[in-house]
């Protein structure tokens, strides 16, 4: 019934984690100016049910010195437990094992009659893979199998006491042979009665506070009163753990209010502060951009103060967040990760696709590539938008213009409102929308931010380089272009290659007279490392011919894009892909698999991204969010866990991303060659397969014709040489830098 110890072995064997060096302890506001600490409650209670041990095993393996947490109960003869609850019924199988009851306190058993009783996940939302495989612990065992640092948390020694049962005395007891750094509990009473116990220089007592609004029955006050009499709290404690929203309290829409003082007014005390309610899984407020390393830091890197550790369901993010992640802008980055950032619509998790304030956040975030989908206006403009359907990122539906809906089996089933329909001044009326992949899973990107933000055409996207002078390129992805070809006599490829030359001509204006010194200037070194370069991206390759043969775009310009899961490819679909593009975008999934769709485990790794690089492709890889259920468990819910094995382990080109942000941090971080990467694929190995089923069939390999696709049809129709519109007129007027220039001259020179 217990777990098998093969599976420990080989985690131990694949995982040789190293205790990382934390910043410099002086650059620390917490009340001591150590690092702050990070607590496992439960273990890694986010991944194997909570106290299992499973889950103090994962955090003892990945983030050693961690400190780990035993809600301590009693049972009827006195043996101390680490069980989440009173209630055994909560996180174990005890109504099947001892179903003759009606209540299952753990009162209310001898430790022997709990033998079989094994323990399941208790929180809904997590997978029950790991369930039944572990017994409950003791906290000897805990303490036992070697942990660095405990914690123990007394929640109900009163209803222990009217069962005749002494938690002071069991705690007294076994202090004498095991060594508690903390003990906490949200009864006064229980802690004053412990304060001459224990020796303050072993063992903290916490004062454990529970909602603001509870009352704590000691003092009749309620917990958020308390909150405010520091000085009493600091007659029986040393330290004080706070539901996180004490500090930073949340709106009832969910967005962060101001900080508290509660920290500095503690560390005034002289009072350590924790902080709890940390999981990767739980719903953070919309400021983090669903980033739970963003949170953390919120926490212990705002330039104000630090709380001194952190309760949390996943140890490895807050470990990582202390010891690579925080300080950033105070040291400079030596060893900078080497990886291409490149938008999905822009910053698209945090502002509607393709608008004009999704870009600057992309850029602003450290975007080095800003990405056009490019679709066609029944005017025949080209414009930036992620879908060609209107109904999937704008309020189309509830406008006039619902009557233009049509049904195009080529590009869907369903029913759409599509870009060809509606003249360009009359999508500049729709408001977009802001995109919600995972609306599913009641995970909404920023509310506030829902239809803010204007749509920009094509010669607009082309001068965001001269706003954002970081950027290294701009990516236009071309699709449907067969479609538009043969049904709407619209050729978007040459509308592309169109803007791209009317662009260098409206620079090529401003270049004359004054600033060709300076266009001199943008040809020498000093410009040319920002020099900005234009891809074009397509599932397509006779779009990708087409932009070739027509204006002899530079090869490694071009970019093809691979639109479904694989598992590997053949050596002549590679060169099919070689003889036109220079890059290739493949999904995660076509590097890490899943085992099965539902569940989200790697199964091994593939080797596509290899075999594409070693035949000269930088390979991309697509699409990486913040959002916790778009990670496989593997990367523990974290978003930076997994960035770093698609970086470190795979070593991949570029990563596009909803959220740059996070990558850029991630790119800028301390130690991640230090870093240790989580073994992927081992988790699978754990689970009972009886949970998990059958593994999925393979994804298809790529073969040759799967890229092989018919020329496209010619146009004959004319391209409407279309005015320049205010748009242009007013990207004209934006101050002259000479970056974008160099991008757009040298396209000139190079095409035309
Ligand atoms: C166990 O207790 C927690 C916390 O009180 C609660 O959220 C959860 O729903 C309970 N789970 C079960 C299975 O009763
Ligand atoms: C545990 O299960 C075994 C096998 O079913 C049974 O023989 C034993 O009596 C059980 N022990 C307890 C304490 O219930
Ligand atoms: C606790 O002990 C008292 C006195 O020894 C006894 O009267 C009472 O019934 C006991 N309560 C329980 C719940 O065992
Ligand atoms: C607790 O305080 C409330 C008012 O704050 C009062 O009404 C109540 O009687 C008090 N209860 C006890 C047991 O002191
Ligand atoms: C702090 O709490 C103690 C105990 O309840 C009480 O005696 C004291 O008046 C409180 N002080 C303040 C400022 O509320
Ligand atoms: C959180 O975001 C909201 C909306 O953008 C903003 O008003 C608020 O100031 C932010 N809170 C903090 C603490 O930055
Ligand atoms: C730090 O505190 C000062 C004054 O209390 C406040 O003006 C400032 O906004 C705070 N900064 C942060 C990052 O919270
Ligand atoms: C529109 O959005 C839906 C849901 O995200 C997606 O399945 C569909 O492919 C999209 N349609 C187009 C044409 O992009
Ligand atoms: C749809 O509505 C618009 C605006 O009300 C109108 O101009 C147009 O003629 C209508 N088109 C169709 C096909 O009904
Ligand atoms: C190049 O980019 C850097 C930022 O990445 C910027 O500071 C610098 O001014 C740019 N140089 C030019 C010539 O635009
Ligand atoms: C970064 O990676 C690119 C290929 O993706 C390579 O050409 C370049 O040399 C690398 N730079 C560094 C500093 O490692």
């Amino acid at each position: 019934m217990t777990m098998a110890f093969l599976p420990r072995m080989i985690f131990m064997i694949l995982i040789q984690f190293f205790i990382l060096h934390t910043a410099s302890a002086s650059s620390w506001q917490t009340l001591s100016g150590k690092p702050p600490v990070v607590v496992a409650r439960g273990g890694f209670s986010g991944m194997f049910p909570y106290s299992s041990k499973d889950a103090y095993e994962l955090v003892k393996l990945i983030t050693p010195g961690v400190t780990l947490w035993c809600d301590l109960q009693l049972t009827k003869d006195g043996v101390g437990i680490c069980f989440p609850s009173l209630n055994l019924d909560n996180a174990s199988d005890v109504k099947n094992i001892l179903p003759n009851n009606k209540e299952w306190f753990s009162s209310d058993f001898t430790w022997k009659q709990l033998f079989n009783v094994s323990l399941v996940q208790n929180i809904n939302s997590r997978t029950e893979i790991f369930d039944v495989n572990d017994p409950i612990w003791t906290i000897e065992e805990v303490a036992n199998r070697g942990a660095s640092s405990l914690w123990l948390n007394i929640q109900d020694s009163a209803f222990y006491a009217q069962h005749n049962l002494s938690m002071r005395n069991t705690v007294v007891s076994l202090s004498k042979r095991i060594k508690f750094n903390f003990i906490s509990s949200p009864e006064i009473s229980f802690l004053q009665s412990m304060k001459n116990s224990v020796k303050p220089r072993v063992t903290k007592l916490i004062f454990k506070f529970l909602d603001q609004d509870q009352i704590d029955p000691f003092t009749n006050k309620s917990y958020g009163s308390l909150a405010k009499n520091l000085s009493y709290i600091r007659t029986f404690s040393s330290g004080i753990l706070v539901p996180k929203s004490y500090i930073w309290p949340v709106s009832s829409d969910h967005y962060l209010r101001p900080h508290t003082s509660l920290v500095t007014d503690a560390h005034k005390e002289g009072l350590q502060v924790f902080a709890s309610e940390f999981a990767n899984d739980f719903l953070i407020p919309y400021n983090y951009s669903y980033d739970p390393t963003a949170e953390y830091l919120s926490f212990i890197d705002n330039g104000n103060f630090s709380v001194d550790g952190f309760l949390s369901d996943f140890p490895v993010t807050p470990y990582r967040a202390i010891s690579c992640f925080s300080h950033l802008d105070k040291k400079k980055a030596t060893d900078d990760a080497n990886i291409t950032i490149i938008s999905n619509n822009g910053a698209s998790g945090d502002f509607p696709d393709c608008t004009d304030l999704a870009y600057q956040r992309a850029a602003i975030d450290g975007a080095d590539i800003l990405d056009c989908n490019v679709q066609m206006s029944k005017d025949e403009i080209p414009f930036c938008l992620s879908s060609i359907d209107l109904l999937n990122s704008t309020n189309v539906f509830e406008t006039s213009f619902r009557n233009l809906s049509s049904r195009v089996s080529e590009i869907q089933q369903k029913v759409g409102i599509y870009t060809f329909s509606l003249t360009m001044s009359q999508i500049q009326t729709l408001k977009p929308v802001i995109s919600n992949p995972f609306r599913g899973y009641d995970l909404y990107r920023n509310p506030r931010n829902k239809n803010i933000g204007k749509f920009l055409t094509l010669s607009e996207f082309l001068f965001l380089p001269k706003r954002y002078s970081s950027l290294s390129g701009l990516l236009i992805k071309v699709e449907n272009a067969a479609f538009l070809a043969e049904h709407q006599g619209i050729s978007v490829v040459d509308a592309v290659l169109e803007e791209l030359k009317r662009a260098t001509e409206l620079q090529g204006i401003s270049v004359v007279g004054a600033v060709l010194d300076e266009l001199k200037k943008a040809t020498s070194q000093e410009s040319h490392r920002n020099a900005t370069s234009i891809l074009i991206q397509s599932t397509d390759k006779s779009v990708l011919m087409k932009f070739k043969e027509k204006k002899k775009m530079n090869h490694d310009d071009l970019v093809y894009r691979v639109d479904e899961d694989i598992s590997d490819v053949t050596d002549s679909a590679i060169k099919d892909i070689k003889d036109v593009a220079g890059s290739i975008v493949i999904s995660k999934k076509s590097v890490y698999p899943s085992y099965t769709s539902r569940d989200g485990f790697v199964k091994l790794k593939t080797d596509v991204v290899p075999r594409l690089q070693s035949n000269g492709l930088r390979v991309f890889v697509e699409t990486f969010h913040n959002e916790f259920t778009t990670q496989q468990f593997d990367f523990y819910a974290d978003p930076t866990v997994e960035i770093h094995s698609f970086v470190l382990d795979i070593k991949i080109d570029g990563i596009i991303t909803d959220f740059p942000a996070t990558t850029t941090r991630y790119r800028k971080n301390h130690c991640y060659r230090k870093l240790d990467l989580v073994p992927t694929g081992v988790l699978i190995t754990l689970p009972n397969l009886v949970h998990l089923g059958p593994a999925e069939a393979p994804y298809p390999t790529l073969v040759d014709a799967d890229v092989i696709e018919p020329p496209l049809t010619e146009v004959i129709s004319q391209i409407p040489a279309s005015a320049p519109g205010k748009a242009e007129a007013k990207a004209i007027e934006v101050p002259f830098a000479f970056i974008a220039m160099a991008i757009l001259v040298s396209f000139f020179i190079s095409v035309y």
